[in-house]
């Protein structure tokens, strides 16, 4: 493990990390492309996304990981929610939805419900893609920072999965300040971190040392908001510089639940 990180963190620093993705999505397409058509045939009501977008949003080519991953962590948040709230006729939002890997699943879990459920993402092809093959779910498109296009006090439920955990310092307390604003009072927000588990797996000793005492850790030298830019926070991190005006409800580390692999899971209030 010591030795492929050493190899990514080579690749980021002369700039190569892109041209890496890209082969490494060309060798998992080639290799997952006749399981693929086999997956799809058999859900032939269902539409998958192109596999590019996929790999963009999930690291990995499979549609069978894509969909049976995205429908775990849709009854895993559905779970979390209900032991905060009731989940009828409320509007939720999941923000940076990507090709809707939980939000296609989530939808249809809550549709008897009367609820409203809306998706946003920055990447306006995906977005697209979402738009001409999903329906009961209203799509925008959003920048990389705030503003995002709804009214103050509008969802009671909004989540992200691995959206903060590839944006950087100053656009994460955007985003706290601008979903604080678009919730309704008492609504909660889940999102997902790197914490301990990554840290440990995935930082050189000085990342670590860094994380540990308390500093957020940036991979960048790529675009803001891809795959490739990771950050790392520490739990400590989160409590002290990113929940003014939230209510902390539930820090949570369990790593079977699989929403956002294994990140960290937090949900908080708005008070
Ligand atoms: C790793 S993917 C996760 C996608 C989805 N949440 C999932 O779990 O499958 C990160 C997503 O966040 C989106 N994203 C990054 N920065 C964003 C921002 N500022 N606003 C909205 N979406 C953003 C990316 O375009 C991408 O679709």
């Amino acid at each position: 493990m010591e030795v492929k990180q050493y190899l990514l963190n080579t690749l980021r620093k002369i700039h190569l990390l892109n041209f890496s993705n890209r082969l490494g999505f060309k060798f998992n397409n080639h290799k997952d492309n006749k399981k693929n058509l086999e997956f799809a045939g058999r859900y032939p009501n269902e539409s998958f996304p192109p596999t590019e977008m996929v790999y963009e949003v999930f690291g990995r080519t499979s549609y069978e990981r894509y969909y049976l991953s995205g429908q775990r962590a849709a009854r895993n948040l559905v779970k979390l929610f209900q032991q905060y709230s009731d989940i009828e006729e409320k509007k939720i939002l999941e923000w940076g939805c990507g090709v809707s890997r939980i939000l296609r699943h989530l939808s249809k879990m809550v549709i008897n419900s009367k609820c409203q459920v809306f998706g946003t993402d920055l990447d306006a092809e995906m977005i697209d893609w979402n738009r001409d093959n999903l329906s009961g779910i209203t799509f925008k498109t959003n920048k990389l920072l705030p503003p995002i296009d709804f009214e103050n006090n509008t969802f009671d439920i909004v989540y992200c999965t691995s959206v903060f955990t590839h944006l950087k310092e100053d656009a994460q307390q955007l985003w706290m300040a601008e979903i604080h604003r678009i919730l309704k009072k008492d609504g909660l927000f889940l999102f997902t971190t790197h914490g301990d588990y990554y840290a440990n797996e995935k930082l050189n000793a000085m990342e670590l040392n860094r994380y540990l005492e308390g500093e957020f850790v940036l991979r960048a030298k790529v675009a803001d908001g891809s795959k490739l830019m990771t950050t790392f926070q520490s739990p400590d991190y989160v409590k002290q510089k990113m929940l003014n005006g939230f209510e902390l409800l539930e820090h949570n580390t369990d790593t079977s639940l699989q929403i956002a692999g294994s990140q960290d899971i937090w949900i908080v209030k708005k008070t």
